[in-house]
């Protein structure tokens, strides 16, 4: 009976780790070594869009060639445009237009940071 009694206690012993052990890992961001699931989800919400998805919605239409007089992409007139006014003077005229160029860019939707990201996107790419 004595026997009985430890064999029982050994499994119970175990059980009791199994339970109390934890439950999930915590897997924070960027952390390679835990990589059992799913990618951590980004902590900034995914509403933003990017420069380039901005300039190929909107911007395009007149920026790819040039229409109107408008800095055409890739040309060197943008970074020109940025070295006079500097990033903040372009998103200020571009927030508010400039002779044929239509608030916003016609993104009317569009948050001060992602015009930014459109301007800059076009002078990364002049
Ligand atoms: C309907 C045509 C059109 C569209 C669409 C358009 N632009 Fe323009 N843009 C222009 C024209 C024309 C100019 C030149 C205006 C001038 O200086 O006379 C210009 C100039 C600019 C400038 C330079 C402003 C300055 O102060 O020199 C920026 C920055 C700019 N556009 C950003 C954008 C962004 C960002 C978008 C998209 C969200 C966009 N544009 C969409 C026509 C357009």
């Amino acid at each position: 009976m004595a026997l009985a009694t430890s064999v029982y206690a050994a499994v119970d012993r175990d059980a009791i780790i199994e339970r109390i052990k934890p439950h999930g890992n915590i897997c924070v961001e960027g952390d390679e070594t835990c990589g059992t699931g799913a990618p951590a989800v980004a902590a900034s919400a995914g509403t933003v869009r990017s420069g380039e998805e901005v300039y190929n919605r909107f911007c395009t239409a007149c920026h790819a060639t040039g229409l109107l007089e408008s800095p055409k992409f890739g040309s060197g007139a943008m970074s020109a445009r940025a070295d006079e006014k500097g990033l903040d003077g372009l998103l200020a005229s571009a927030i508010s237009g400039i002779n044929a160029m239509p608030p916003k860019g016609t993104c009317n939707d569009c948050a001060d940071e992602e015009l930014e990201a459109a301007i800059q996107y076009m002078i990364d790419n002049d």
